[in-house]
């Protein structure tokens, strides 16, 4: 099974992420980082306890990381996510308690033993990158061992946080552009799973039931919760499972129609502040002259999703796991 680590601000579809990378046997979860973006950060650490506490793992190391981006203030979304950030589902308070370590040092410490197996691990941030980019500028030695990037954020045609920005990259630009520069100077692969496919994988309200039916306060009962709470939001018949496509793209790649495009991150700008600028032309010579100095990211951007096929993977796999 692939070794993956997931930094995460759940969140209701970061939850559905995490229950896809928990319950799959093709993946190996070696730990979960957290970060404030979609609640703060005391409130994502319990939620992504509760979602490994429903799919029964409680080897899993979770660490809390960053409460703040690295410049601005954050500024969460529960008016999107529920009060609590994870729809509001009324659960009891998950047993277990967070690692002891900071996020970082857990990204560092997971990431050189599973190199020194041989098996280096694919690291999944679903999250505003601010954990992602203090181990790239802290280790840069350990962040050199990652075997591959593959991150929910930005969009090279849709936006949601503003009319120019994705929400992951909005909250915290800098840490982005801090990472693909990394990225550039450590020859680590970069896959970007943004918005053009995000919305693609939907569950219906008939296919949540159906979950609804599998356990009481399983992996079922909360896929089911989180579908539906994401249908009432927006006033739909079915939910995205959001972040969990950037899991589903490590085990059926053949769904996600990619492209290697340069990709930068907007740090001005006043109204286009965190866009990622994914430059489709044929000639990109004037992508070379960075303002600020970073390097250029040739970034694998997911342009086209099968998502039936991906929403498809994502049931399965919770109907699969009793
Ligand atoms: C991203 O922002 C968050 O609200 C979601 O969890 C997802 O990671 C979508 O823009
Ligand atoms: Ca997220």
């Amino acid at each position: 099974a692939l070794p993956v680590i997931l930094d995460v601000d759940t969140g209701v579809d970061d939850a559905c992420a995490l229950v896809l990378a928990t319950l799959h046997p093709d993946l190996d979860l070696r730990a979960v980082t957290c970060v404030g973006g979609n609640a703060p950060l005391p409130d994502v650490v319990r939620n992504t306890l509760t979602v490994l506490e429903a799919c029964s793992t409680t080897s899993v190391p979770v660490a809390a990381g960053a409460s703040h981006p690295l410049l601005e203030r954050p500024v969460d979304a529960r008016h999107v996510h529920g009060d609590d950030g994870m729809a509001d589902l009324g659960w009891p308070a998950p047993q277990g308690a967070a690692d002891p370590r900071h996020a970082v040092d857990v990204l560092r410490e997971t990431v050189d033993a599973a190199a020194a197996e041989g098996t280096p691990v694919t690291l999944v941030p679903l999250a505003p990158m601010t954990n992602v980019a203090l181990f790239a500028r802290m280790y840069p030695e350990s962040f050199a061992r990652i075997e591959r990037i593959v991150f929910m954020g930005g969009g090279a045609m849709v936006s949601n946080a503003t009319a120019s920005a994705e929400f992951n990259v909005f909250h915290d630009p800098e840490a982005t552009a801090v990472v693909l520069d990394a990225s550039v100077d450590h020859h680590v692969p970069v896959t970007m799973y943004g918005l053009d496919v995000f919305y693609g994988p939907q569950v219906t309200l008939a296919e949540a039931d159906e979950l609804a039916e599998l356990d009481e306060r399983g992996p079922g009962a909360l896929g089911a919760g989180l579908v539906r709470f994401m249908s009432r939001r927006f006033d739909k018949g079915s939910a995205s499972i959001g972040d969990a496509g950037a899991v589903a793209l490590l085990v059926d790649p053949d769904a996600v129609r990619t492209e290697r495009l340069p990709v930068r991150v907007e740090l001005a700008g006043t109204w286009t502040r965190g866009r990622t600028i994914v430059d489709t032309r044929d000639w990109t010579g004037d992508m070379d002259h960075d303002p600020h100095g970073l390097a250029h990211a040739h970034v694998d951007v997911a342009l086209e999703i099968d998502g039936p096929r991906v929403a498809g993977l994502w049931l399965d796999t919770i109907r699969s796991a009793r």
